[in-house]
């Protein structure tokens, strides 16, 4: 009879398991459990101090952290992630399936991001966490980084359960204009943007690629003062989203 993977073993291999997803800290663990995730296991180094935590933060999911957590040593939590999170909570959870073309066809007028091979997976973190607070339909990434890597959930405070995240190799999305968000673009008019967009980011240093800039319906830029280039990606994701979203519908005088 084969040995069960030791705790150690299990979070190195849901590493690099693309059906799995490491959540490091409490906020992350918290999203997770808020928007429904499958948690497969919950570690901690205190349980009282979780409780404190989840009694403080988050009483909502207190029960259901409680009953799940396996507490484990200071030692072997050391090891379990590269940094190891100052509450003292990891957890590896499923990754929710992603129907990309139930996501292109979702009828409601919400924007898509699309994030073209964003580079800095705290970035890429930080767009998916604003993503989901201003109610976006789903982040979409191209390129080299896995979208749900520790890192990015990490900076998004786990709120990767939040909407459909996913990795896609084609930016082709029928019936939705593909607007490009780009500093070389016309002004942006909060009020005329499409519903229904994908709205296109580049990489960090790189920006967009002149192949997504030519399959652009429109492109828009965000003003700056003059001597300014640009905007850090996830602050001109922030930019155009809640623009969007307090002159639409979803805004505070709907
Ligand atoms: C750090 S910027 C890339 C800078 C790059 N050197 C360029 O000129 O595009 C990353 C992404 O944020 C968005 N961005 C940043 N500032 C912007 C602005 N003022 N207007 C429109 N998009 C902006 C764009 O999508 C850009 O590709």
């Amino acid at each position: 009879m084969s040995t069960p993977p030791s705790i150690v073993q299990k979070f190195a291999a849901a590493r690099h398991d693309r059906q799995l997803a490491v959540l490091e800290g409490f906020h992350a663990v918290k999203h997770a459990l808020r928007f429904g995730a499958t948690i497969d296991v919950v570690v901690g180094t205190n349980a009282n101090e979780v409780d404190h935590l989840a009694e403080a933060l988050a009483p909502d999911i207190r029960d259901q952290l409680r009953h799940g957590l396996q507490v484990v040593d200071g030692e072997v939590f050391s090891r379990l992630a590269p940094h190891a999170p100052p509450s003292g909570v990891l957890a590896i959870a499923s990754r929710p399936p992603v129907d990309v073309g139930d996501l292109i066809r979702e009828p409601h007028a919400r924007p898509i991001v699309l994030l073209e091979d964003p580079r800095n997976l705290s970035n890429l973190g930080a767009c998916v966490r604003v993503a989901a607070a201003a109610d976006a339909a789903g982040v979409l990434t191209t390129g080299r980084q896995d979208p749900w890597h520790p890192e990015a959930v990490r900076a998004a405070a786990g709120l990767h359960f939040a909407l459909p995240v996913a990795h896609v190799e084609e930016s082709w999305f029928p019936g939705r204009p593909l607007v490009a968000v780009d500093p070389g673009g016309a002004g942006f008019r909060p009020s005329r943007l499409p519903g229904r967009a994908v709205l296109a980011f580049g990489a960090e240093r790189y920006g967009l690629s002149q192949h997504l800039l030519e399959a652009a319906d429109e492109r828009i830029s965000i003003p700056m003062r003059s001597g300014v280039s640009s905007l850090n990606l996830a602050t001109a994701v922030a930019a155009v989203l809640f623009a969007w979203r307090l002159a639409s519908a979803h805004g505070p005088d709907a």
